[in-house]
């Protein structure tokens, strides 16, 4: 599938391809986009931290109690459609999904 990743710099890039099997943010690490992971996908560092839009985050799966933690520290950049990328699994259903990278902490 792909998506659309809009950067941090507000570049917006279309039919950025996305394997079936990665996270998200293995798919935007091999990419290149400045997403650090340094827990390596653990749900742990925030790090990957981006935006869906809203149709696709509503078919983004269940936010998990380690994920929802680690967002609910991010108060001032969390949004409706926050979610840590390494915890969304790749579906069929998130082709064409808008990707945005939230700010660094
Ligand atoms: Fe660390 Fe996602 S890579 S929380």
């Amino acid at each position: 599938i792909t998506v659309t990743v809009i950067d941090r710099e507000g570049n917006r890039t279309e039919g950025v391809d996305w394997k079936s099997h990665e996270s998200l943010m293995e798919a935007l690490t091999r990419h290149k986009y400045p997403i650090l992971a340094t827990c390596g996908g653990n749900a742990s560092c925030s790090t990957c931290h981006s935006y869906l839009d809203p149709a696709s985050f509503a078919k983004s799966g269940e936010i998990g109690d380690e994920e929802e933690d680690l967002l609910d520290m991010l108060d001032d950049t969390r949004h409706e459609t926050s979610r840590l990328s390494c915890q969304v699994e790749w579906a069929e259903d998130l082709d064409g999904a808008e990707v945005t990278i939230a700010p660094e902490w």
